[in-house]
């Protein structure tokens, strides 16, 4: 069975002080479903972050990494930093950072190569923009972006890769994609995951799906069959929303 996954990307949000009230909120929170949890704060509050859930069923993992271990990259930081913290799990490829920071595949595929000799598991976004959907390239550009960060790395690889499809147009917006247009682009996404590396890998990859879900919509969203969890911006910026997401399976 593949693992629900409930991610919560706070992006730039929260100090310290927000942080320890969130984070005391999340942990006052009842889990009724089996899904994954987890939470990525800034770097500024991940080491505290960390601590204050260290007894609870709450991963903290990161928004961003560099693919060098060390060096001259002033305001970088790298997966040993990461894991000195015990920090084992990185978001990368988010839109922001591809659209706002010059991410391309090639630095992209720098990353998940470095995170992976790292030990550390991924959880791998991508998606089209509007204009892709328009003229009907989704599929295509989607295909792209998986390709040409993840396909050169053997199956094993995908035991530590978790997919976010987060269509651009939905991001922030409250433009949700529909549950079908979800579960289409998921489905497209196992296939060319079959097509390359065979149907158990395919099989086994969870695939989150990301863009606008909040507590109304998150049930539909994920009962489709390949939708294995969200991936949830705004809506992980409060307790009681972010539970209703995690508890909507
Ligand atoms: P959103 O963000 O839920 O606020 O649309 C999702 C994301 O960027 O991961």
């Amino acid at each position: 069975m593949r693992k629900h996954i409930v991610a919560g990307n706070w992006k730039m949000n929260n100090g310290l002080i927000q942080t320890e009230t969130l984070i005391s909120e999340l942990k006052q929170q009842e889990q009724t479903s089996d899904a994954e949890v987890m939470i990525a704060p800034s770097f500024t509050n991940l080491w505290h972050a960390f601590e204050s859930t260290r007894q609870h069923d709450i991963e903290v993992v990161a928004q961003n990494m560099h693919f060098s271990d060390k060096g001259a990259y002033t305001g970088e930081v790298s997966a040993g930093m990461l894991k000195s913290l015990g920090i084992k799990t990185v978001i990368l490829g988010h839109s922001e950072r591809r659209a706002y920071y010059n991410e391309t595949d090639e630095s992209l595929a720098k990353k998940v190569d470095a995170a992976l000799q790292n030990n550390m598991r991924i959880i791998f976004c991508f998606g089209e923009e509007l204009s892709d959907r328009k003229s009907g390239n989704e599929e295509t550009v989607v295909e792209n972006q998986i390709k040409n960060a993840l396909f050169h790395l053997e199956a094993s690889a995908f035991k530590n890769i978790v997919l976010a499809y987060e269509p651009v147009w939905a991001i922030g917006t409250g433009e949700t994609a529909s549950p079908e247009q979800a579960q289409d682009m998921h489905a497209f996404i196992r296939k060319t995951l079959a097509n390359n590396y065979g149907n158990d890998t395919a099989e086994s990859v969870s695939i989150l799906y990301g863009g606008s879900v909040k507590p109304n919509n998150a049930k539909e969203i994920f009962s489709k069959p390949d939708v294995d969890g969200g991936l949830i911006g705004g809506a992980s910026l409060k307790a009681e929303d972010f539970y209703a997401i995690v508890n909507a399976f």
